[in-house]
Protein backbone atom coordinates (compact mmCIF):
# COMPACT_ATOMS: atom_id res chain seq x y z
CA UNK A 1 0.00 0.00 0.00
CA UNK A 2 1.08 3.34 -0.61
CA UNK A 3 1.28 5.75 2.90
CA UNK A 4 -0.10 9.58 2.71
CA UNK A 5 3.11 10.91 0.86
CA UNK A 6 3.07 8.42 -1.91
CA UNK A 7 5.47 6.17 -0.68
CA UNK A 8 4.74 2.68 -1.77
CA UNK A 9 5.72 0.33 1.24
CA UNK A 10 6.82 -3.26 0.30
CA UNK A 11 9.17 -4.42 2.76
CA UNK A 12 8.83 -5.04 7.18
CA UNK A 13 12.08 -5.31 8.96
CA UNK A 14 10.65 -8.02 12.02
CA UNK A 15 12.92 -7.80 14.66
CA UNK A 16 12.56 -11.54 16.29
CA UNK A 17 14.43 -11.14 19.47
CA UNK A 18 16.47 -8.33 21.29
CA UNK A 19 19.49 -10.35 22.63
CA UNK A 20 22.37 -10.93 21.15
CA UNK A 21 25.35 -12.60 21.94
CA UNK A 22 27.60 -9.72 21.33
CA UNK A 23 27.65 -6.22 22.35
CA UNK A 24 29.02 -3.55 20.13
CA UNK A 25 29.48 -0.43 22.05
CA UNK A 26 27.63 1.24 19.88
CA UNK A 27 24.03 -1.02 20.06
CA UNK A 28 24.08 -2.74 23.73
CA UNK A 29 25.39 -1.56 26.78
CA UNK A 30 28.01 -3.57 28.17
CA UNK A 31 26.09 -5.25 31.18
CA UNK A 32 22.89 -5.05 32.58
CA UNK A 33 21.10 -5.73 29.64
CA UNK A 34 17.08 -6.12 30.46
CA UNK A 35 15.99 -8.67 28.43
CA UNK A 36 12.38 -8.96 27.52
CA UNK A 37 10.65 -12.25 29.27
CA UNK A 38 9.66 -15.27 26.37
CA UNK A 39 6.05 -14.63 26.77
CA UNK A 40 6.71 -10.90 26.38
CA UNK A 41 8.28 -11.95 22.43
CA UNK A 42 6.09 -12.72 19.46
CA UNK A 43 5.88 -16.40 18.88
CA UNK A 44 6.07 -17.63 15.42
CA UNK A 45 2.56 -18.04 14.95
CA UNK A 46 2.06 -14.63 15.83
CA UNK A 47 4.52 -13.42 13.17
CA UNK A 48 3.50 -15.46 10.54
CA UNK A 49 -0.47 -14.03 10.93
CA UNK A 50 1.07 -10.89 10.61
CA UNK A 51 2.98 -11.86 7.73
CA UNK A 52 -0.43 -12.58 6.32
CA UNK A 53 -1.93 -9.80 7.12
CA UNK A 54 1.18 -7.68 5.08
CA UNK A 55 1.24 -9.80 2.73
CA UNK A 56 -2.36 -8.71 1.72
CA UNK A 57 -1.28 -4.83 2.25
CA UNK A 58 1.39 -5.66 -0.67
CA UNK A 59 4.54 -6.07 1.47
CA UNK A 60 6.20 -9.07 -0.29
CA UNK A 61 9.54 -8.77 0.90
CA UNK A 62 11.08 -9.75 4.77
CA UNK A 63 13.79 -9.03 6.63
CA UNK A 64 14.13 -10.88 10.00
CA UNK A 65 16.56 -9.34 12.27
CA UNK A 66 17.43 -8.14 16.44
CA UNK A 67 19.41 -8.38 18.14
CA UNK A 68 20.62 -11.03 16.94
CA UNK A 69 18.19 -13.11 15.19
CA UNK A 70 20.02 -16.45 15.18
CA UNK A 71 20.44 -17.02 18.80
CA UNK A 72 16.19 -17.55 18.56
CA UNK A 73 15.54 -20.97 18.56
CA UNK A 74 15.17 -23.13 15.14
CA UNK A 75 14.80 -19.77 13.38
CA UNK A 76 14.64 -21.45 10.03
CA UNK A 77 11.34 -22.95 11.20
CA UNK A 78 10.41 -19.26 11.25
CA UNK A 79 11.58 -18.64 7.67
CA UNK A 80 9.80 -21.66 6.59
CA UNK A 81 6.62 -20.32 7.61
CA UNK A 82 6.81 -17.00 6.08
CA UNK A 83 8.07 -18.23 2.79
CA UNK A 84 5.10 -20.09 2.52
CA UNK A 85 2.73 -17.16 3.11
CA UNK A 86 0.60 -16.35 0.25
CA UNK A 87 2.24 -12.94 -1.31
CA UNK A 88 5.59 -12.89 0.45
CA UNK A 89 8.21 -13.02 -2.15
CA UNK A 90 11.10 -13.04 -0.45
CA UNK A 91 12.99 -13.74 3.14
CA UNK A 92 16.55 -12.35 4.37
CA UNK A 93 18.31 -11.93 7.11
CA UNK A 94 20.65 -9.70 9.19
CA UNK A 95 23.12 -11.21 11.35
CA UNK A 96 26.69 -10.88 13.26
CA UNK A 97 27.51 -14.13 11.21
CA UNK A 98 28.74 -15.83 14.65
CA UNK A 99 25.71 -18.41 14.66
CA UNK A 100 25.44 -18.90 10.86
CA UNK A 101 27.71 -21.66 9.68
CA UNK A 102 25.97 -24.45 12.15
CA UNK A 103 22.62 -23.03 10.78
CA UNK A 104 22.96 -22.17 7.07
CA UNK A 105 21.99 -25.33 5.45
CA UNK A 106 18.58 -25.51 7.54
CA UNK A 107 18.12 -21.52 6.76
CA UNK A 108 18.85 -22.52 2.97
CA UNK A 109 16.61 -25.80 2.48
CA UNK A 110 13.67 -23.58 4.21
CA UNK A 111 13.95 -21.22 1.50
CA UNK A 112 16.10 -18.13 2.49
CA UNK A 113 17.19 -15.67 0.41
CA UNK A 114 19.65 -13.90 1.28
CA UNK A 115 21.73 -12.60 3.94
CA UNK A 116 23.21 -9.50 5.61
CA UNK A 117 26.39 -10.34 7.65
CA UNK A 118 27.74 -7.33 10.13
CA UNK A 119 31.02 -7.04 9.88
CA UNK A 120 32.66 -3.62 11.02
CA UNK A 121 36.72 -5.12 11.12
CA UNK A 122 38.52 -7.84 10.20
CA UNK A 123 40.97 -7.12 13.33
CA UNK A 124 40.53 -9.67 15.90
CA UNK A 125 41.59 -7.55 18.27
CA UNK A 126 39.74 -4.63 16.94
CA UNK A 127 36.29 -6.69 16.47
CA UNK A 128 36.97 -7.57 20.23
CA UNK A 129 37.04 -4.12 21.04
CA UNK A 130 33.97 -2.91 19.29
CA UNK A 131 32.04 -6.13 19.66
CA UNK A 132 33.36 -6.96 23.22
CA UNK A 133 33.40 -10.72 22.43
CA UNK A 134 36.17 -12.61 20.89
CA UNK A 135 34.20 -14.05 18.31
CA UNK A 136 35.65 -13.03 15.18
CA UNK A 137 36.67 -16.67 13.92
CA UNK A 138 33.08 -17.33 14.21
CA UNK A 139 31.55 -14.69 12.15
CA UNK A 140 34.46 -15.18 9.26
CA UNK A 141 33.03 -18.68 9.47
CA UNK A 142 29.85 -18.11 9.07
CA UNK A 143 30.75 -15.37 6.30
CA UNK A 144 32.63 -18.38 4.69
CA UNK A 145 29.54 -21.15 4.79
CA UNK A 146 26.73 -18.08 3.33
CA UNK A 147 29.70 -17.35 0.32
CA UNK A 148 30.06 -20.98 -0.31
CA UNK A 149 25.93 -21.47 -0.25
CA UNK A 150 25.10 -21.06 -4.00
CA UNK A 151 20.92 -20.09 -2.87
CA UNK A 152 21.71 -17.16 -0.69
CA UNK A 153 22.98 -14.23 -1.48
CA UNK A 154 25.76 -12.16 0.83
CA UNK A 155 26.45 -9.27 1.51
CA UNK A 156 28.63 -7.26 4.28
CA UNK A 157 27.25 -4.16 6.20
CA UNK A 158 29.89 -2.34 8.21
CA UNK A 159 29.39 1.04 10.61
CA UNK A 160 32.40 3.19 9.94
CA UNK A 161 33.27 4.64 13.29
CA UNK A 162 35.60 7.46 13.78
CA UNK A 163 38.91 6.84 14.83
CA UNK A 164 38.53 3.02 14.92
CA UNK A 165 38.06 1.04 11.90
CA UNK A 166 39.32 3.35 9.49
CA UNK A 167 41.77 1.15 8.49
CA UNK A 168 39.47 -2.07 7.62
CA UNK A 169 37.34 -0.27 5.04
CA UNK A 170 39.56 -1.08 1.88
CA UNK A 171 40.52 -4.88 3.25
CA UNK A 172 36.61 -5.19 3.72
CA UNK A 173 35.68 -4.14 0.62
CA UNK A 174 38.37 -6.20 -1.04
CA UNK A 175 35.50 -8.97 -0.38
CA UNK A 176 33.82 -7.30 -2.55
CA UNK A 177 36.74 -7.58 -5.49
CA UNK A 178 37.21 -11.04 -4.43
CA UNK A 179 34.07 -12.55 -4.14
CA UNK A 180 30.02 -12.60 -5.12
CA UNK A 181 29.33 -10.55 -2.09
CA UNK A 182 28.27 -6.75 -1.82
CA UNK A 183 29.77 -4.80 0.92
CA UNK A 184 27.77 -1.69 2.24
CA UNK A 185 29.32 0.87 4.69
CA UNK A 186 26.29 2.01 6.98
CA UNK A 187 26.34 5.77 8.53
CA UNK A 188 25.88 5.49 11.77
CA UNK A 189 23.05 7.10 13.26
CA UNK A 190 21.90 8.66 16.42
CA UNK A 191 19.64 5.87 17.59
CA UNK A 192 20.14 4.88 21.05
CA UNK A 193 23.77 4.26 21.95
CA UNK A 194 24.96 5.64 18.74
CA UNK A 195 24.23 8.82 19.68
CA UNK A 196 27.32 8.70 21.36
CA UNK A 197 29.13 7.49 18.90
CA UNK A 198 30.69 9.63 15.65
CA UNK A 199 30.87 7.98 12.45
CA UNK A 200 32.40 9.05 9.21
CA UNK A 201 30.60 9.58 5.40
CA UNK A 202 29.91 7.90 2.60
CA UNK A 203 32.51 10.86 0.79
CA UNK A 204 35.11 9.91 3.21
CA UNK A 205 35.12 6.24 2.49
CA UNK A 206 34.92 7.11 -1.13
CA UNK A 207 37.73 9.05 -1.10
CA UNK A 208 40.05 6.21 0.93
CA UNK A 209 38.59 3.70 -1.76
CA UNK A 210 39.43 5.48 -4.57
CA UNK A 211 42.90 5.95 -3.54
CA UNK A 212 43.11 2.13 -3.68
CA UNK A 213 40.70 0.58 -5.76
CA UNK A 214 40.25 3.80 -8.69
CA UNK A 215 37.21 5.66 -10.17
CA UNK A 216 34.12 4.45 -9.15
CA UNK A 217 31.47 4.12 -11.09
CA UNK A 218 27.44 4.66 -10.30
CA UNK A 219 25.74 1.81 -10.77
CA UNK A 220 21.34 2.56 -10.81
CA UNK A 221 19.14 0.32 -10.67
CA UNK A 222 17.13 -1.15 -8.17
CA UNK A 223 19.43 -3.23 -5.67
CA UNK A 224 17.89 -5.22 -2.98
CA UNK A 225 15.28 -3.73 -0.89
CA UNK A 226 16.17 -0.65 0.18
CA UNK A 227 17.79 2.54 0.58
CA UNK A 228 21.47 1.67 -0.59
CA UNK A 229 23.59 3.46 -3.21
CA UNK A 230 25.96 1.43 -4.83
CA UNK A 231 28.92 1.73 -7.06
CA UNK A 232 30.89 -0.49 -8.78
CA UNK A 233 35.00 -0.85 -9.14
CA UNK A 234 36.88 -2.37 -12.20
CA UNK A 235 37.96 -5.63 -11.21
CA UNK A 236 35.63 -5.93 -8.63
CA UNK A 237 33.02 -9.27 -8.52
CA UNK A 238 30.44 -7.43 -5.83
CA UNK A 239 29.39 -4.00 -5.38
CA UNK A 240 30.48 -1.58 -2.62
CA UNK A 241 27.20 0.09 -1.16
CA UNK A 242 26.14 3.17 0.82
CA UNK A 243 23.34 3.39 3.36
CA UNK A 244 23.92 6.89 4.59
CA UNK A 245 20.69 8.18 6.33
CA UNK A 246 22.69 11.35 7.69
CA UNK A 247 24.73 12.67 4.96
CA UNK A 248 22.26 11.32 1.96
CA UNK A 249 19.38 11.31 3.53
CA UNK A 250 16.83 8.95 1.98
CA UNK A 251 13.65 9.12 3.40
CA UNK A 252 11.44 10.24 0.14
CA UNK A 253 12.64 6.49 -1.20
CA UNK A 254 11.89 4.58 2.40
CA UNK A 255 9.97 1.89 1.55
CA UNK A 256 9.79 -0.51 4.91
CA UNK A 257 8.38 -0.34 8.57
CA UNK A 258 9.21 -2.20 11.46
CA UNK A 259 8.14 -4.43 13.62
CA UNK A 260 9.93 -5.00 17.39
CA UNK A 261 10.44 -8.21 18.84
CA UNK A 262 6.95 -7.46 21.38
CA UNK A 263 4.89 -7.20 18.45
CA UNK A 264 4.87 -3.12 18.05
CA UNK A 265 4.56 -1.73 14.25
CA UNK A 266 6.62 1.62 13.61
CA UNK A 267 6.33 3.08 10.92
CA UNK A 268 9.39 5.14 10.94
CA UNK A 269 13.11 4.25 12.76
CA UNK A 270 13.47 7.59 14.60
CA UNK A 271 10.20 8.15 15.98
CA UNK A 272 8.05 5.96 19.10
CA UNK A 273 5.04 6.23 17.36
CA UNK A 274 3.74 2.89 16.05
CA UNK A 275 0.90 0.29 17.09
CA UNK A 276 0.97 -2.66 19.53
CA UNK A 277 -0.39 -5.68 17.58
CA UNK A 278 0.51 -7.98 20.48
CA UNK A 279 -1.40 -6.57 22.93
CA UNK A 280 -4.39 -6.53 20.18
CA UNK A 281 -3.51 -10.42 19.01
CA UNK A 282 -3.84 -11.54 22.57
CA UNK A 283 -7.05 -9.65 23.56
CA UNK A 284 -8.60 -11.37 20.32
CA UNK A 285 -8.75 -8.91 17.18
CA UNK A 286 -9.61 -10.71 14.02
CA UNK A 287 -7.73 -10.36 11.16
CA UNK A 288 -9.44 -7.71 9.97
CA UNK A 289 -9.01 -5.91 13.06
CA UNK A 290 -5.60 -5.80 12.81
CA UNK A 291 -5.49 -5.01 9.20
CA UNK A 292 -7.14 -2.03 10.00
CA UNK A 293 -4.21 -1.09 12.46
CA UNK A 294 -1.56 -1.87 9.92
CA UNK A 295 -3.63 0.24 7.26
CA UNK A 296 -3.78 3.21 9.37
CA UNK A 297 0.07 3.46 11.18
CA UNK A 298 1.37 2.14 7.57
CA UNK A 299 -0.71 5.82 5.86
CA UNK A 300 0.26 7.62 8.79
CA UNK A 301 4.21 7.20 8.25
CA UNK A 302 5.93 9.93 8.96
CA UNK A 303 7.62 12.40 6.26
CA UNK A 304 10.75 12.08 7.08
CA UNK A 305 14.14 11.79 10.13
CA UNK A 306 15.05 14.49 12.05
CA UNK A 307 18.50 12.70 12.97
CA UNK A 308 19.82 16.15 13.15
CA UNK A 309 17.54 17.86 15.90
CA UNK A 310 18.67 16.12 19.12
CA UNK A 311 15.55 17.39 20.80
CA UNK A 312 13.24 15.97 18.21
CA UNK A 313 9.65 15.31 20.20
CA UNK A 314 8.75 11.79 19.70
CA UNK A 315 11.94 10.50 19.13
CA UNK A 316 12.98 6.70 19.96
CA UNK A 317 14.84 6.27 23.05
CA UNK A 318 15.12 2.56 23.15
CA UNK A 319 18.01 1.07 21.72
CA UNK A 320 18.76 -0.73 18.14
CA UNK A 321 18.87 -4.22 19.85
CA UNK A 322 15.59 -3.33 20.73
CA UNK A 323 14.19 -2.00 17.55
CA UNK A 324 15.48 -3.96 14.96
CA UNK A 325 18.42 -2.54 13.11
N1 LIG B 1 23.50 3.34 13.42
C1 LIG B 1 23.71 2.58 12.30
N2 LIG B 1 23.74 1.25 12.29
C2 LIG B 1 23.56 0.62 13.47
N3 LIG B 1 23.52 -0.69 13.77
C3 LIG B 1 23.29 -0.82 15.09
N4 LIG B 1 23.19 0.39 15.67
C4 LIG B 1 23.35 1.31 14.67
C5 LIG B 1 23.33 2.74 14.61
N5 LIG B 1 23.12 3.49 15.68
C6 LIG B 1 23.73 -1.73 12.75
C7 LIG B 1 24.65 -2.86 13.12
C8 LIG B 1 24.20 -3.94 12.19
C9 LIG B 1 22.76 -3.64 11.94
C10 LIG B 1 21.85 -4.66 12.50
O1 LIG B 1 22.50 -2.37 12.52
O2 LIG B 1 26.01 -2.60 12.91
O3 LIG B 1 24.90 -3.90 10.96
FE1 LIG C 1 24.31 -7.62 18.42
FE2 LIG C 1 24.12 -6.44 16.01
FE3 LIG C 1 23.77 -5.01 18.22
FE4 LIG C 1 26.19 -5.90 17.63
S1 LIG C 1 24.98 -4.43 16.41
S2 LIG C 1 25.18 -6.00 19.67
S3 LIG C 1 25.73 -7.86 16.69
S4 LIG C 1 22.46 -6.69 17.55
Amino acid sequence: MTDQYGREIRYVRISVTDRCNLRCRYCMPREGVKQLAHGDILSYDEIIRLAGIFAGRGISRIKLTGGEPLSRRDLWKLVQGLKAVDGIQQVTLTTNGTLLAEQIDRLADAGLDAVNISLDTLDEAQYEAITRRAELPAALKGLQAAIACPQIRTKINCVPLAGENESQWVPLAAIARDHAVDVRFIEMMPIGLGREYAGRTQDDILKVLRERFGQETALTGEFGNGPGTYVGFAGFTGRIGFISAMTHKFCERCNRVRLTPEGYLKPCLQYAAGVDLRGAMRSGASDEELDQMIGKMIYEKPCSHHFENQEEPGAELRQMSRIGG
